[in-house]
């Protein structure tokens, strides 16, 4: 009796941990689809980068696949470093974004640049 108890609730544990394995891995997808490249354009680059605006307007067609690379891989640190973030002044732009954010609107303005094969403002 006291063997196929505990033998249930070893049975039981596995399950459970199953379980939520299965749905932290389905979290992890719905993070990642979260990240959309366009979103994050207009919610945080729009910002600072809209028409009229003292930084100078940017959409993804403002520039070529090429120029967007060079400023993701190498001018981002050195152009937007000091630039204070509008909603917390005590941090910088760069301090904002993390890596996958970064990819994921570097992916957005290369796909869309004026050169692509799609390009697109983002109004
Ligand atoms: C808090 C405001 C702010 C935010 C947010 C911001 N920028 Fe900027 N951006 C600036 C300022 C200020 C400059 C410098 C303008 C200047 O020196 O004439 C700049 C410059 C640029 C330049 C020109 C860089 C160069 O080589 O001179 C590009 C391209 C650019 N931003 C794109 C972006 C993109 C893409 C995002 C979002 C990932 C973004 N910016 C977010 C303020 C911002």
């Amino acid at each position: 009796m006291f063997r196929s108890n505990s033998l249930r609730i070893i049975f039981l544990t596995l399950v459970i941990l199953f379980v939520a394995s299965v749905s932290l891995a389905a979290e992890e997808v719905v993070k990642e689809k979260k990240l959309d490249g366009k979103d994050l354009f207009k919610s945080h680059c729009k910002t600072c980068h809209a028409e009229d605006a003292d930084a100078g307007e940017y959409t993804p067609m403002t520039l070529i696949e090429e120029q967007w690379e060079e400023f993701f891989d190498e001018l981002w640190v050195e152009t937007h470093g000091e630039v204070v973030c509008p909603k917390d002044e005590k941090k910088t732009v760069t301090d904002m974004w993390s890596k996958e954010m970064l990819k994921a609107v570097r992916k957005f303005c290369v796909d869309h640049a004026a050169d692509s094969e799609q390009p697109m403002t983002c109004g």
